[in-house]
C-alpha cells in the first residue's frame, strides 16, 4: 500500500525549513522531503522521511509515485535569481523542466488516487518588468495582471510555470478525454522578498535588506548592492509560510484565480538602513552599487495591490515594518547569532 505524504520539494532551503514546521503544526499527515542537500539535523523530527534527490531524476519521480500517496505537494526546489543569472539554461532546466516534472507526478497522483491533489507553486514578484525606476515610482502598486515582462531568466521561468501549473488544471483538463476537471488544484503565490531571522540568505536578488541585518546584528559593516531610493516589497519568512498555509486552506470555490501577489511593507533601502542604524548605531552600512542587479530590482514593482489576496482568503501580514524589525527580526536575529 502507497503511504499517504505531503511532498516537499526543495525542502531543505530558507522557505522548506518554516513549511515544514508549519505542516507539522497545522496537518495531521506525514511530510516527504525532498532536496538535492541532506535535510539539516534539526528538521528530521518533523518528516516522514527524506529523500536526497534531485527534481530532474525522473526515474526517482517515478518511484515516488509508486511509494506514496500525495495529497499535497510544495514544490519549492528552484535556482534563484541571482545563480539563475550566471547559469541561465540550468537555471531554466530545474524551474521549468523540474516544475514540468512535478506537475506530471501530481497529474499521475491524482489520477490513480481519483481524487484532487492539490500544488502549490512559489512564485515572486521577478515575474514584473517595469520599463524605468521612473515608471515605476509613478504607477505606485500594481495589480497581478498588470507588467508581466520580466527581464531576468527567474522570473521568465516562474511566469511561464504559473502559466504551465494554470494550463494543467484548466485548460488540459478540459481538452484531455481522460482527465476529469478539478483533480490538479494548483494554487500560487507571487511572494516579495522574504526575510528570515533563522536562515541565512540565499541569493536571491532582494537579499540586500536580509544581507544588511545579517551583517548589522552580526557586528559586520555592509554595502547595499542597490541605491537608497530602492523600493520594492517585503515580508517576514513567518507571515510568508502563513500565507502558504491559508492559501492552501482556503475552499477552492472562494479563489477566483489561481495565482495572487501579497505584501507587508514596503520601505526604501534607506528607510531600512535608518532603522537598522538605530539599533547597532556602530554600524557602517554603505552602498556599492552593481549596476545589473540595480536595474532588476528597478524593474519590479515598489509594491503591490493584493486586494484580491485579502477579499478571496483573508490574507494579512502579522508583521508590518515596525514589529517586523522589533518584535521579530531584531531578536531573532540576535539569538540566532547568539554564539
Ligand atoms: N526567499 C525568497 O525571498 C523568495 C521570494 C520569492 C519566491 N521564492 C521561491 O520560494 C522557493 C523557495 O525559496 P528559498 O528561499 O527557500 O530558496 P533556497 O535556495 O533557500 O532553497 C531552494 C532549495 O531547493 C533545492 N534545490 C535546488 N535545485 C534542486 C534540484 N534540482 N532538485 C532538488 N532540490 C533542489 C536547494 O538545495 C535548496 O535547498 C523557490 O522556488 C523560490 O524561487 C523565494
Amino acid at each position: 500500500m502507497r503511504k499517504p505524504a505531503i511532498l516537499i520539494t526543495g525542502a531543505n532551503g530558507e522557505m522548506g525549513h518554516g513549511l515544514i514546521k508549519g505542516l507539522a503544526r497545522n496537518k495531521n499527515i506525514d511530510v516527504l522531503a525532498l532536496d538535492l542537500e541532506p535535510l539539516s539535523k534539526s528538521m528530521k523530527a518533523y518528516v516522514l522521511d527524506t529523500i536526497n534527490g534531485d527534481i530532474l531524476d525522473k526515474k526517482l519521480l517515478e518511484i515516488l509515485n509508486t511509494e506514496y500517496e500525495f495529497r499535497e505537494i510544495y514544490h519549492l526546489a528552484a535556482l534563484l535569481s541571482t545563480r539563475a543569472e550566471f547559469s541561465p539554461l540550468t537555471a531554466h532546466d530545474v524551474n521549468v523542466n523540474g516544475t514540468i516534472n512535478l506537475l506530471n507526478l501530481a497529474i499521475k497522483q491524482a489520477q490513480s488516487q481519483g481524487r484532487k491533489v492539490k500544488f502549490f507553486f512559489p512564485s515572486s514578484i521577478a515575474v514584473y518588468g517595469i520599463n524605468s525606476f521612473k515608471e515605476k515610482m509613478k504607477i505606485g502598486s500594481i495589480s497581478e495582471t498588470e507588467y508581466l515582462s520580466p527581464i531576468t531568466m527567474y522570473g521568465c521561468n516562474k511566469l511561464y510555470c504559473e502559466q504551465l501549473g494554470t494550463y494543467f488544471s484548466n485548460n488540459y483538463q478540459q481538452l484531455s478525454a481522460n482527465f476529469k476537471p478539478g483533480l490538479l488544484d494548483f494554487r500560487s503565490i507571487r511572494f516579495p522578498g522574504l526575510i528570515s531571522a533563522i536562515t541565512t540568505p540565499a541569493g536571491g536578488t532582494s537579499d540586500f535588506i536580509p544581507e544588511m541585518l545579517h551583517n548589522a546584528v552580526r557586528g559586520n559593516s555592509y554595502n547595499s548592492f542597490v541605491n537608497k531610493c530602492t523600493k520594492i516589497p517585503f515580508m517576514t519568512m513567518p507571515d510568508g509560510i502563513e500565507a502558504i498555509l491559508k492559501l492552501m486552506d482556503t475552499p477552492r470555490e472562494h479563489l477566483t484565480q489561481s495565482v495572487y501577489h501579497i505584501s507587508a511593507f514596503a520601505p526604501t533601502t534607506g528607510e531600512f538602513k535608518s532603522k537598522i542604524e538605530s539599533y547597532f548605531p556602530n554600524i557602517k552600512i554603505g552602498y556599492k552599487i552593481n549596476e545589473k542587479r540595480q536595474s532588476i530590482v528597478n524593474s519590479w514593482p515598489s509594491d503591490v495591490d493584493d486586494s484580491k489576496a485579502k477579499n478571496d482568503w483573508n490574507w494579512k501580514p502579522n508583521y508590518k515594518f515596525q514589529n517586523a524589525m522589533e518584535d521579530y527580526l531584531i531578536p531573532g536575529l540576535k539569538e540566532f547569532y547568539k554564539n
